[in-house]
């Protein structure tokens, strides 16, 4: 996958699959798998620091994972990663410096949240050769804003704005687009009056593709279902049993065996 496939995947019809990631490991599995592309996610505040929301995020914290994700990648999947929370808010300069770490780093393309007071930059970023991804809908930077973790564009005025915001971001030059809970009508109206891409997570089946967080699809954190997360296995019960395991064989005595030690 590689810039110019988003277009063609949307014109073909063919839908894109994105997953987050954040380590190298989990990278390393990933880039033997169909998967798209990895988004070194800015939520890996909160899923690999313990966080409760995605503001602690620093660019050194994402220079950092975003690196570590590209050397498992192995040039075999398509790395986006998101500038954190204010990093691209202040003064030209400071921004694209944010942005030229995390392209440094080795991402293929960044992703920022909202369109008002993005726009320019956007433009100056695509300019200046970094694809951008944009993001609307519920922005998780914005949750003090937006008053929590909840849908956005249920009202008519709240759906026009994000419509306006998609037409915005893809005029300013993004190759493809995050609309992230929002009711699955809108997700429809905004992905066929785009020509990008657009990438839903709670948001139907209707966009162009689909994302889902690392932790999330493989069941690995049991305190947070919401609605639009489906668990591809139960990631947390099968590591929990392996460690059980593997304390019951040491306390018992039966590991390591001689097979697995040293003459
Ligand atoms: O940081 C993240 O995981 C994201 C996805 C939810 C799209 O931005």
């Amino acid at each position: 996958m590689n810039i110019l496939d988003f277009k063609k995947r949307k014109n073909e019809h063919r839908k894109i699959s994105m997953v987050t990631a954040y380590d190298y490991t989990s990278a390393l599995i990933a880039a033997k798998t169909e998967i798209d592309v990895l988004l070194v996610g800015d939520s890996g505040a909160m899923t690999m620091h313990g966080h409760s929301s995605t503001l602690p995020a620093t660019i050194d914290m994402m220079e950092l994972h975003t690196s570590a994700v590209v050397r498992g990648a192995k040039e075999q999947k398509f790395v986006v990663a998101d500038l954190p929370f204010l990093s691209y808010r202040k003064d030209l300069n400071s921004n694209v410096a944010a942005a030229e770490r995390l392209m440094r780093a080795g991402a293929h393309a960044v992703k920022l949240e909202g369109a008002a007071g993005n726009l320019d930059f956007i433009r100056h970023l695509v300019e200046s050769g970094v694809p951008v991804m944009g993001h609307i809908g519920l922005t998780p930077q914005s949750v003090n804003q937006l008053g929590g973790f909840r849908v956005q564009g249920r009202e008519s005025s709240d759906a026009e704005r994000l419509m306006t915001a998609a037409r915005e971001i893809e005029s300013a030059g993004a190759f493809s687009l995050v609309l992230e809970c929002v009711p699955s009508s809108l997700a429809r109206q905004i992905t066929q009056a785009l020509t990008i891409p657009t990438i839903g997570i709670g948001a139907g089946p209707d966009t162009d593709g689909q994302v889902l967080v690392w932790q999330d699809l493989l069941g690995l954190n049991t305190e947070f279902q919401p609605r639009f997360v489906r668990n591809y296995c139960t990631g947390a019960k099968i590591f929990a049993d392996a460690l059980n395991s593997y304390a019951h064989d040491v306390m018992s005595g039966d590991f390591p065996s001689l097979q697995e030690s040293y003459e």
